[in-house]
């Protein structure tokens, strides 16, 4: 009888004891992802500190910065709400916005509605005809080729039959193989949100980078730490040793703007 309680005593307390190192374990891990233990290399700043315009009030947001909205309310690789309050912000003074990666096409629909009227807007995608084209690399994760594959299905967007679709230019096709020359030095806004995968967002990042004008902005999405989309977190913590990038408190959004 004593033996038996002790045993269950014992069984009780490193029941107790594993229950705590996991709970200890987990706790780390997420303290690890939001970047508390080592912060992500890519330092974090409120939006408005480096896009001025979006400073708050003593009432919260300004109604300069009002932008045309839709929700994401269960879309399929889309940007949040906040992520599209920022982008449409930038849209709304640009005369041409190049986008890596249309989806659904809801970004592309709102930037097209909140940039100025003789404003263009350049999406690349692939598309089911084009996604045979992917390249993976060595090195890639093979997670980002399965996502990258199930986005590229959509053959009508948002934009599609709106007043504003006169302002888009859809082109399909690897961004690998897509020659950025006709847009060199030429975009107010360039939007990296296509393949995930570390060579993709080596390759899509240097060509952003030369397609912005001086004083223009390359935004990246999906910085989401070492447990997110881990090519685009390697690839922007690389990119981060030679020129400057911010991430946006409250977003996946990496900013930079080219200097004059
Ligand atoms: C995350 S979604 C883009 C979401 C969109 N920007 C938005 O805000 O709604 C990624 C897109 O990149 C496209 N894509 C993936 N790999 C690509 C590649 N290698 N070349 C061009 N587009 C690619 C996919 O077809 C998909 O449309």
């Amino acid at each position: 009888m004593l033996i038996a309680s002790l045993v269950a005593t014992n069984l009780a307390a490193f029941a107790l004891l594993a229950f705590s190192v996991r709970k200890n374990l987990e706790h780390k891990e997420r303290r690890k992802q939001r970047g508390l233990f080592s912060p992500w290399p890519v330092k974090r700043v409120p939006p408005h500190a480096v896009i001025p315009e979006l400073a708050p009030g003593p009432l919260g947001p300004t109604r300069e910065t009002e932008i045309a909205f839709i929700a994401n309310y269960r879309v399929p690789g889309a940007i949040s709400d906040l992520e599209t309050w920022i982008l449409c912000n930038l849209a709304k003074r640009a005369q041409l916005v190049f986008e890596f990666g249309t989806a659904t096409g809801k970004t592309t629909y709102l930037f097209a509605r909140n940039a100025p009227e003789n404003a263009r807007i350049v999406t690349l995608t692939l598309d089911p005809r084009t996604a045979a084209s992917y390249q993976s690399a060595a090195g890639d994760e093979a997670a980002a080729r399965v996502s990258a594959l199930e986005e590229s299905i959509f053959e009508e967007f948002v934009y599609t039959g709106a007043p504003v679709a006169t302002k888009v230019t859809q082109l399909y096709g690897d961004s690998k193989t897509f020659d950025g020359t006709p847009w060199l030095g030429r975009c107010d806004l360039v939007f990296v949100d296509g393949a995930h995968a570390y060579s993709y967002v080596q390759s899509d990042s240097r060509k952003a980078l030369a397609m912005v004008r001086p004083g223009g902005v390359v935004l990246w999405h999906d910085y989401s730490g070492p447990r997110g989309a881990h090519g685009v977190y390697r690839a922007l913590n690389e990119l981060a040793r030679d020129i400057e990038l911010q991430h946006l408190a409250g977003t996946s959004l990496v900013f930079h703007r080219r200097p004059h």
